[in-house]
């Protein structure tokens, strides 16, 4: 008995992206039964399987060729893609195309009673972030040595409790830099969702169901706009 290839596509499991990644899907008219303890869900209707994993394992997971697409947001892409080209890790993807969702800034933001003046005065000091890869590339391009320390979650928290001078973190609303005392002072990098896949030419039965997906996707987001 063969069995039809099945198109693996990564997905946040939880957090901010994964109501939207659910929705753009169920737009598709991809029928899935997402329970939350299912790790790997069967599209009904499709060849598709949909595993649901952390946002920062996706990257990864593509890029070994273990799921043949993700959808990620850009930030923990690029931070995903200068951590593994640094450690000599597959790190090559192909963009397939932006999502109109996640959209958010990576910024650095400081005390609000710190006396900003443009990049050199963050020169020397230390952040907290779940970025330190494009921290320390926006402190190369700029000229500036900073130092970091890693927090996966709550970063904004740092400042006040004497971990670090300032965070960068990610900003959308800018609710939480506010109700933690802190002020945006330089945006590194802006970020959307984007649909991503491996850069080996996918086989033939699986690129068709590509083809039938990739339509709809655009179709969905062209109705949203
Ligand atoms: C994210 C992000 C910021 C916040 C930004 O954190 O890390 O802290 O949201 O959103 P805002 O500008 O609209 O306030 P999240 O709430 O996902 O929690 P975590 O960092 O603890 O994972
Ligand atoms: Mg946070």
């Amino acid at each position: 008995m063969t069995t039809e290839p099945r198109l693996r596509i990564a997905m946040q499991k939880s957090g901010r992206l994964s109501e939207d990644t659910q929705k753009l899907l169920k737009r598709c008219g991809l029928k899935l039964n997402v329970s939350d303890r299912r790790l790997l869900a069967h599209v009904s209707n499709m060849p598709i399987d949909i595993m649901r994993v952390r946002s920062s394992d996706i990257p990864g997971l593509v890029m070994d060729g273990v799921c043949d697409l993700g959808i990620v947001g850009d930030n923990t892409l690029e931070e995903a893609a200068l951590e593994r080209q640094l450690m000599e890790q597959s790190h090559s993807y192909v963009k397939t195309t932006g999502l109109n969702f996640g959209g958010c800034r990576l910024s650095i933001a400081m005390p609000e009673e710190f006396n900003y003046q443009g990049i050199k005065s963050l020169d020397g000091l230390r952040f907290a972030t779940t970025y330190p890869q494009l921290l320390n590339r926006f402190a190369r391009n700029n000229g500036i040595n900073v130092e970091f320390c890693l927090l996966k979650g709550s970063v904004e928290v740092a400042p006040r409790v004497g971990l670090s001078d300032g965070i960068c973190d990610l900003v959308s609303t800018g609710a939480t830099l506010e109700a933690n005392g802190l002020k945006e002072v330089e945006v590194i990098f802006k970020s959307t969702a984007s649909l991503i896949q491996n850069p080996a030419v996918l086989e033939p039965s699986k690129q068709k169901i590509l083809d039938t997906l990739l339509p709809r996707i655009q179709g969905v987001m062209k109705a949203k706009e």
